[in-house]
């Protein structure tokens, strides 16, 4: 997609926030949202996590609620010591430290989240207990180790010996170069829809690899790593978690939705707010996935190499994602 295009979207998007026009009147708007054809579960997340996928859409099937099966699902990816960008063998920070982000969001608006959070593999469970069990929303660091303690939480490793490795190489030049593909990818975020027409997601991430002690992105932050409304739809980020941040991309993805656009277009937007903040081509890549209550899905990133994997009829699939370049 051409950027001159993404400009003029974004125009007519930035009029209608401020009430200087109707975005209904926009013609990648609809006058009225979806309504949903079946009641198949969905559940949709960013790269290629198809053990994750498996489990929240066949919970799904079985009746769970769309909540547990995201936190379950993410689970999945947090004890994959595989995964280098989440949970337990995630990489660490410069200083040799894993520390981990992570948030859940329900139907009903509900949200909880856990930041820079270091010795507990399942941060996802952990924003949830914060969402459930405490009067707050976000939680950070030793309070919220403390708290994972008190919820029986076991204390784990995180740094593998794989990740120390890659850490110790890394020192060597330690240059820092925050470029993010599907060989080097971040963040599993996870929306799920359940047969009761319930939406729920999860963003959990270790966040850039080598990032400065104590720095947080995207995924923890409601609205730019992860947004749901159950009237609307669901949208969550994976990529250079400062652009996200700046842009409150998922929350944006979801007002767009609310205002008539298709998952796609609205991701496309996303996208292209990003690109209007940068000259020329950026070296980082970002991309989002969203559905709506229909049970429509969306994905649009910044370059090629993004996918995400999606729930159909008993199976994970992954599909290449469409890019700006
Ligand atoms: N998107 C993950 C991060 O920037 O931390």
């Amino acid at each position: 997609m051409k950027r001159r295009k993404f400009f003029g979207q974004m125009g007519m998007a930035i009029s209608g926030f401020f009430g200087i026009g109707s975005l209904h009147g926009h013609p990648h708007s609809r006058n009225t949202l979806p309504k949903r054809l079946s009641d198949h579960p969905i559940s949709i997340g960013t790269w290629n996590c198809p053990d994750a996928i498996l489990t929240s859409g066949q919970l799904m099937e079985g009746g769970t609620p769309s909540l547990e099966a995201v936190v379950k699902g993410v689970a999945v990816e947090e004890a994959n010591e595989n995964n280098t960008t989440v949970g337990i063998g995630a990489s660490p920070d410069r200083s040799g430290r894993v520390t981990l982000d992570a948030c859940v969001m329900n139907s009903n608006g509900d949200c909880g989240a856990v930041m820079a959070v270091e010795n507990i593999v399942h941060v996802a469970r952990l924003a949830q207990h914060v969402m459930e069990d405490t009067p707050h929303v976000n939680l950070v660091g030793l309070g919220a180790e403390e708290f994972a303690y008190s919820k029986g939480f076991p204390k784990t490793q995180l740094l593998s010996m794989a990740a120390e490795k890659r850490w110790k190489a890394w020192l060597q030049k330690s240059e820092f170069t925050p470029k993010i593909n599907v060989e080097n990818h971040d963040t599993i975020g996870m929306l799920c829809l359940d047969a009761q027409g319930k939406l729920s997601g999860s963003c959990t991430t270790s966040g850039l690899a080598y990032k400065m002690k104590g720095r947080v992105g995207d995924s923890p932050i409601i609205g730019s790593g992860l947004f749901v409304d159950n009237q609307v739809g669901a949208a969550t980020a994976t990529g250079l978690g400062e652009a996200v941040i700046k842009t409150v991309g998922s929350f944006l993805i979801v007002e767009l939705m609310r205002n008539g656009w298709s998952p796609q277009k609205a991701c496309e937007e996303a996208i292209g707010r990003i690109l209007s903040q940068q000259t020329g081509k950026p070296d980082f890549q970002v991309g989002f996935i969203a559905i709506n209550i229909a049970g429509e899905r969306g994905a649009f990133s910044i370059h090629k190499g993004f996918s995400f994997t999606h729930y159909e009829s008993g199976k994970a699939i992954n599909v290449p994602s469409s890019s700006a370049y």
